[in-house]
């Protein structure tokens, strides 16, 4: 990290547990991720991820999608809590609800989402159990830009997970997250040193290179942060 530059402003987006959100503030705490979480926003009262955030001293807030009529109303209170932070990114970490387009322009090249699965395979919900039904060799997580389609967008980064025989929806969950804590941390980094970007054309951009593929974070690449 170069101490001249200044840490990235981000705020994550969560729904629920944030154990992906506790990966990012392990990662910042311990100097690896030259951002600054300015703000954890949850769409769920409850989320038990507010309760990491104020542990860890981030501000947080609460746009509770329950209270909105409709989905635009909610995106365009949920759009100016995070505006009052000035994120330079927004980080998508286990943030269960779908996006309206307007909200998805807005962001457009400055929002990662985290998804349970290799992308393309199985977009949307109940990715493990999918995945073990398809009979699949190999699972995994993957990064990627969000745009209007859901969990569609360029796909800039995956980790595998080889499917055992014995696997059960609660055996693969749980090494798929473990995946899950090591990408997301990297990709921000990768992003904050804007190494990966978004290009005009909508087509994501790693060291100069135009991404024809996710890069591959493989169990050999060792602690990425
Ligand atoms: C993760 O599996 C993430 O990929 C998915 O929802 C889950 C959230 O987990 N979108 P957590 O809240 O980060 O623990």
């Amino acid at each position: 990290m170069n101490a001249a530059t200044p840490p990235l402003p981000i705020v994550i987006l969560i729904s629920g547990r944030g154990s992906n959100l506790q990966s990012i503030i392990d990662a910042v705490a311990s100097d690896k991720l030259p951002v600054e979480i300015r703000a954890v926003i949850s769409n769920r009262p409850a989320a038990d991820g507010l309760q990491r955030a104020a542990q860890a001293g981030i501000p947080t807030a609460v746009i509770d999608h329950s209270l909105y009529t409709d989905r635009a109303a909610f995106d365009q209170a949920l759009l100016e809590c995070i505006e009052h932070f000035q994120p330079g990114l927004v980080v998508l970490a286990g943030f269960m609800r779908i996006l309206t387009a307007g909200f998805v322009h807005h962001y457009q090249g400055r929002m990662l989402n985290i998804h349970p699965s290799l992308l393309p395979d199985f977009p949307g919900l109940n990715t493990h159990q999918r995945a073990l039904e398809s009979g699949c060799k190999q699972h995994g997580a993957s990064i990627h830009f969000v745009t209007e389609a859901v969990d569609g967008g360029p796909v800039v980064l995956q980790a595998r997970v080889p499917v055992q025989q014995h696997d059960t929806v609660t055996t693969l969950t749980a090494r798929v997250l473990e995946q899950e804590h090591r990408l997301y941390p990297l990709a921000i980094r990768w992003f904050a040193e804007q190494r990966l970007k978004l290009d005009g054309a909508g087509h994501a951009v790693f060291d100069g290179e135009k991404l024809t593929g996710p890069v591959i974070l493989t169990p050999e690449s060792g602690a990425p942060c």
